[in-house]
Protein backbone atom coordinates (compact mmCIF):
# COMPACT_ATOMS: atom_id res chain seq x y z
CA UNK A 1 0.00 0.00 0.00
CA UNK A 2 2.96 2.31 0.69
CA UNK A 3 4.84 1.52 -1.99
CA UNK A 4 1.64 1.67 -4.14
CA UNK A 5 1.34 5.42 -2.99
CA UNK A 6 4.51 6.59 -4.13
CA UNK A 7 5.10 4.76 -7.18
CA UNK A 8 2.70 7.06 -9.13
CA UNK A 9 4.06 10.58 -7.37
CA UNK A 10 7.74 11.81 -9.45
CA UNK A 11 10.40 10.32 -7.65
CA UNK A 12 13.22 12.70 -8.90
CA UNK A 13 12.94 14.89 -5.81
CA UNK A 14 12.36 11.76 -3.57
CA UNK A 15 15.55 11.36 -1.29
CA UNK A 16 15.82 8.22 1.49
CA UNK A 17 14.41 10.36 4.05
CA UNK A 18 11.53 11.18 1.99
CA UNK A 19 10.53 7.88 1.37
CA UNK A 20 11.49 7.23 5.36
CA UNK A 21 8.76 10.25 6.31
CA UNK A 22 6.16 9.49 4.23
CA UNK A 23 6.49 5.54 4.84
CA UNK A 24 5.73 6.73 8.75
CA UNK A 25 2.71 8.99 7.82
CA UNK A 26 1.28 5.95 5.22
CA UNK A 27 1.87 3.37 7.70
CA UNK A 28 -0.14 5.79 9.92
CA UNK A 29 -2.74 6.10 7.59
CA UNK A 30 -3.23 2.41 7.07
CA UNK A 31 -3.62 1.89 11.04
CA UNK A 32 -6.28 4.88 11.40
CA UNK A 33 -8.61 4.44 14.10
CA UNK A 34 -10.87 6.82 12.41
CA UNK A 35 -12.20 5.11 8.76
CA UNK A 36 -12.50 8.27 6.88
CA UNK A 37 -9.81 9.63 7.54
CA UNK A 38 -7.42 6.40 6.99
CA UNK A 39 -5.46 5.06 3.96
CA UNK A 40 -8.29 5.42 0.73
CA UNK A 41 -8.74 9.22 2.39
CA UNK A 42 -5.19 10.06 1.66
CA UNK A 43 -5.14 7.80 -1.80
CA UNK A 44 -7.74 10.11 -3.45
CA UNK A 45 -6.21 13.18 -2.18
CA UNK A 46 -3.19 11.98 -4.00
CA UNK A 47 -5.17 11.01 -7.22
CA UNK A 48 -7.08 14.68 -6.86
CA UNK A 49 -3.43 16.22 -6.77
CA UNK A 50 -2.39 14.46 -9.66
CA UNK A 51 -5.29 15.31 -11.83
CA UNK A 52 -4.57 18.95 -10.29
CA UNK A 53 -1.00 18.76 -11.66
CA UNK A 54 -2.26 16.95 -15.25
CA UNK A 55 -4.81 20.06 -15.59
CA UNK A 56 -2.26 22.52 -14.65
CA UNK A 57 0.86 21.14 -16.04
CA UNK A 58 3.61 23.51 -14.85
CA UNK A 59 1.55 26.95 -14.64
CA UNK A 60 1.18 26.81 -10.63
CA UNK A 61 4.20 26.44 -9.34
CA UNK A 62 3.97 23.73 -6.29
CA UNK A 63 7.15 22.01 -4.03
CA UNK A 64 6.41 18.14 -4.22
CA UNK A 65 7.78 17.12 -1.44
CA UNK A 66 5.77 19.62 0.42
CA UNK A 67 3.03 18.68 -1.11
CA UNK A 68 3.75 14.49 -0.72
CA UNK A 69 3.91 15.08 3.24
CA UNK A 70 1.40 17.10 3.63
CA UNK A 71 -1.15 14.94 1.86
CA UNK A 72 0.26 12.38 3.80
CA UNK A 73 -0.02 14.10 7.36
CA UNK A 74 -2.52 16.39 7.08
CA UNK A 75 -5.39 14.39 9.22
CA UNK A 76 -2.77 12.12 11.13
CA UNK A 77 -4.15 13.58 14.61
CA UNK A 78 -7.64 12.45 13.57
CA UNK A 79 -6.37 8.67 13.11
CA UNK A 80 -4.53 8.68 16.17
CA UNK A 81 -7.27 10.44 18.19
CA UNK A 82 -10.15 9.05 20.18
CA UNK A 83 -12.96 10.86 18.97
CA UNK A 84 -15.85 12.63 20.40
CA UNK A 85 -18.93 11.96 19.54
CA UNK A 86 -20.91 15.26 20.30
CA UNK A 87 -21.63 17.61 18.23
CA UNK A 88 -20.56 20.75 20.43
CA UNK A 89 -17.22 18.66 21.15
CA UNK A 90 -16.87 18.01 17.62
CA UNK A 91 -17.18 21.53 16.47
CA UNK A 92 -14.29 22.58 18.64
CA UNK A 93 -11.77 19.49 17.29
CA UNK A 94 -12.52 20.36 13.59
CA UNK A 95 -11.23 23.97 14.48
CA UNK A 96 -8.15 22.64 15.90
CA UNK A 97 -7.59 19.59 14.23
CA UNK A 98 -5.01 21.30 11.73
CA UNK A 99 -2.46 22.86 14.26
CA UNK A 100 -2.70 18.97 16.19
CA UNK A 101 -1.52 17.50 13.18
CA UNK A 102 0.63 19.96 12.39
CA UNK A 103 2.51 19.18 16.06
CA UNK A 104 2.30 15.13 15.56
CA UNK A 105 3.79 15.63 11.96
CA UNK A 106 6.67 18.22 13.14
CA UNK A 107 7.45 15.41 16.12
CA UNK A 108 8.52 13.05 13.12
CA UNK A 109 10.17 15.28 10.68
CA UNK A 110 12.41 16.12 13.12
CA UNK A 111 13.38 12.75 13.64
CA UNK A 112 13.28 12.18 10.66
CA UNK A 113 15.32 15.00 9.98
CA UNK A 114 13.77 16.70 7.43
CA UNK A 115 14.60 20.36 6.38
CA UNK A 116 13.81 22.82 8.26
CA UNK A 117 12.25 25.07 5.60
CA UNK A 118 10.39 21.68 4.70
CA UNK A 119 9.07 21.17 7.88
CA UNK A 120 7.97 24.76 8.09
CA UNK A 121 6.11 24.69 5.00
CA UNK A 122 3.87 21.60 5.58
CA UNK A 123 3.39 22.59 8.45
CA UNK A 124 2.17 25.68 7.60
CA UNK A 125 -0.57 23.67 4.90
CA UNK A 126 -1.53 21.26 7.53
CA UNK A 127 -2.40 24.10 10.35
CA UNK A 128 -4.26 25.62 7.46
CA UNK A 129 -5.78 22.80 5.80
CA UNK A 130 -8.43 22.84 8.81
CA UNK A 131 -11.68 24.71 8.15
CA UNK A 132 -11.71 26.80 11.44
CA UNK A 133 -8.60 29.13 10.41
CA UNK A 134 -9.19 32.41 10.60
CA UNK A 135 -6.70 34.07 8.35
CA UNK A 136 -5.76 33.30 4.26
CA UNK A 137 -3.90 30.71 3.46
CA UNK A 138 -0.92 32.68 1.49
CA UNK A 139 1.09 29.30 -0.36
CA UNK A 140 0.10 27.28 -2.95
CA UNK A 141 0.59 24.62 -1.35
CA UNK A 142 -1.97 25.26 2.08
CA UNK A 143 -4.39 26.47 -0.59
CA UNK A 144 -4.42 23.22 -3.05
CA UNK A 145 -4.18 21.08 0.21
CA UNK A 146 -7.50 22.91 1.28
CA UNK A 147 -9.02 22.43 -2.14
CA UNK A 148 -8.25 19.01 -2.58
CA UNK A 149 -9.74 18.12 1.09
CA UNK A 150 -12.60 20.31 0.78
CA UNK A 151 -13.84 18.24 -2.38
CA UNK A 152 -13.76 15.11 -0.15
CA UNK A 153 -16.24 16.74 2.33
CA UNK A 154 -18.83 16.12 -0.70
CA UNK A 155 -17.93 12.82 -1.41
CA UNK A 156 -21.36 10.70 -1.12
CA UNK A 157 -19.99 7.61 -0.94
CA UNK A 158 -17.44 8.82 1.33
CA UNK A 159 -20.01 11.01 3.83
CA UNK A 160 -22.21 7.86 4.11
CA UNK A 161 -19.54 5.88 5.63
CA UNK A 162 -18.76 8.32 8.16
CA UNK A 163 -22.33 9.01 8.81
CA UNK A 164 -22.71 6.88 11.50
CA UNK A 165 -19.88 8.29 13.14
CA UNK A 166 -21.19 10.94 15.32
CA UNK A 167 -24.14 10.46 18.34
CA UNK A 168 -26.09 13.85 17.35
CA UNK A 169 -29.01 13.94 15.30
CA UNK A 170 -28.87 12.50 11.66
CA UNK A 171 -31.21 15.01 10.41
CA UNK A 172 -29.35 17.87 12.05
CA UNK A 173 -26.26 16.75 10.72
CA UNK A 174 -27.92 16.28 7.12
CA UNK A 175 -29.17 19.90 7.24
CA UNK A 176 -25.54 20.54 8.26
CA UNK A 177 -24.05 18.94 4.87
CA UNK A 178 -26.74 21.29 2.74
CA UNK A 179 -26.03 24.50 5.01
CA UNK A 180 -21.92 23.69 4.13
CA UNK A 181 -22.84 23.18 0.85
CA UNK A 182 -24.51 26.30 0.40
CA UNK A 183 -21.76 28.09 1.84
CA UNK A 184 -19.20 26.58 -0.28
CA UNK A 185 -21.15 27.30 -3.50
CA UNK A 186 -20.88 31.17 -2.17
CA UNK A 187 -17.45 31.21 -1.35
CA UNK A 188 -15.88 28.91 -3.98
CA UNK A 189 -12.17 27.12 -3.77
CA UNK A 190 -8.76 28.78 -4.46
CA UNK A 191 -8.62 27.06 -7.99
CA UNK A 192 -11.12 27.09 -10.79
CA UNK A 193 -9.76 23.09 -11.42
CA UNK A 194 -11.30 22.31 -8.01
CA UNK A 195 -14.66 24.72 -8.39
CA UNK A 196 -15.40 22.59 -11.23
CA UNK A 197 -14.89 19.35 -9.70
CA UNK A 198 -16.86 20.76 -7.04
CA UNK A 199 -19.74 21.48 -9.71
CA UNK A 200 -19.28 18.04 -10.81
CA UNK A 201 -20.24 16.18 -7.64
CA UNK A 202 -22.67 19.00 -6.39
CA UNK A 203 -25.88 16.85 -8.50
CA UNK A 204 -24.58 13.81 -6.77
CA UNK A 205 -23.65 14.67 -3.57
CA UNK A 206 -27.82 16.57 -2.87
CA UNK A 207 -29.15 13.41 -4.50
CA UNK A 208 -27.31 11.34 -2.23
CA UNK A 209 -28.54 13.09 0.90
CA UNK A 210 -31.93 12.78 -0.26
CA UNK A 211 -31.59 9.04 -0.52
CA UNK A 212 -29.99 8.57 2.69
CA UNK A 213 -33.22 10.85 4.06
CA UNK A 214 -35.61 8.84 2.55
CA UNK A 215 -33.66 5.73 3.91
CA UNK A 216 -33.72 6.68 7.48
CA UNK A 217 -37.34 8.51 6.94
CA UNK A 218 -36.83 12.33 8.21
FE1 LIG B 1 -8.60 15.33 5.14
Amino acid sequence: MKNLFLSKLESNWMTVKDKRILHKGLHLAITSKDIVHGIEHVMTLRDSYLAFKKAHSSRIKLDERVMAQAIVFHDVWKTQARRSEYFLKVLFEEYFEGSRSADIYRRYAYNFNIDRNVIENVSYAITKHSTGTLFPRRTNEAKLLFDLDELEFFNIERFKKGFNNFKFGVDRKLAAAVTYLKLRSKRGFYFDWSHAMFENRKKRFLEGLDKLRAEISI
